[in-house]
C-alpha cells in the first residue's frame, strides 16, 4: 500500500479534472493520520485555497468549537479532508466530473488512514461517499455501515452558520461520535458537555 505522503505529493500536482487550473493549491488533509476519526467535508474554499490546510475560515472556527466542546481536537483525534481536493470557483458544490475524477484520492486515504469512524459533513459528503441521491435530512445522526466502517452523517459547520436552527441536531450528532469514541476507542474520553 502507498504511503500517505506519497498520495499527498501526487495530489498537490495532480491536473485531473479542470479544478487544478483555478487552484492556488491543492488541500490534500490535516490531522493525525493515525486518528480513529476521519471527517470527511466537501471543497477548499478561498482560505483553505490560499493556504493548502483544511477548514481555515469562518467555518474552521465553529468546527474547532464544536470539536473542543466534544473533547476532541483536530489535530489529535482525527484527519479531516475533502470530496474533492481543489477548490471549486466561487465556492460552488464540485460537479459530477470533478468529484469521480478526484474521489479515488479519498478513498485511497481511507484505506492508508484506516479510521474506525467516519464522519460526513454536509450534503456532498453523503451524496459523494454513500450515494449521489442519499439526502442528508434524511440519513443524519444514524450510524451507518460504510464498507465495513461506522459512518455518521451530519450538517456542515457553513450550514449551521447560515441556519442556527441546525446548531442543536448537530451537537446531538456530535454528542453520538463521543459515546461512539468511548465505546470503541477511549471509554475514558472527556468531553465537557456529555
Ligand atoms: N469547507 C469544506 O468543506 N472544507 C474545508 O476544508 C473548508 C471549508
Ligand atoms: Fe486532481 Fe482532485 Fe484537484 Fe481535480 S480536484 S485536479 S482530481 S486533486
Amino acid at each position: 500500500m502507498r504511503d500517505l505522503e506519497e498520495l499527498k505529493q501526487e495530489v498537490l500536482s495532480c491536473a485531473k479534472c479542470p479544478l487544478h487550473q483555478t487552484r492556488t493549491h491543492a488541500v490534500f488533509g490535516n490531522g493525525n493520520p493515525h486518528a480513529a476519526i476521519l471527517l470527511i467535508a466537501e471543497a477548499p474554499g478561498f482560505y483553505e485555497d490560499k493556504s493548502g490546510q483544511v477548514f481555515q475560515g469562518k467555518s474552521g472556527e465553529l468546527l474547532d468549537k464544536i470539536l473542543a466542546a466534544s473533547g476532541f481536537n483536530r489535530n489529535v483525534h482525527m484527519y479531516i479532508s475533502n470530496i474533492v481536493k481543489c477548490r471549486p470557483p466561487k465556492n460552488r458544490p464540485p460537479n459530477e466530473t470533478e468529484k469521480t475524477a478526484c474521489l479515488p484520492y479519498l478513498y485511497q486515504q481511507i484505506e492508508i488512514i484506516d479510521p474506525k469512524i467516519i464522519i460526513l459533513m454536509g450534503a456532498t459528503a453523503v451524496k459523494g461517499l454513500i450515494h449521489p441521491n442519499a439526502k442528508i435530512t434524511q440519513i443524519r445522526g444514524q450510524w451507518i455501515d460504510w464498507r465495513g466502517r461506522l459512518a455518521l452523517a451530519t450538517y456542515h459547520p457553513s450550514a449551521l452558520l447560515r441556519n442556527p436552527q441546525l446548531k442543536r441536531p448537530g451537537w446531538e450528532d456530535f454528542k453520538r461520535v463521543v459515546v461512539k469514541y468511548r465505546e470503541l476507542i477511549n471509554a475514558e474520553h472527556h468531553s465537557d458537555y456529555c
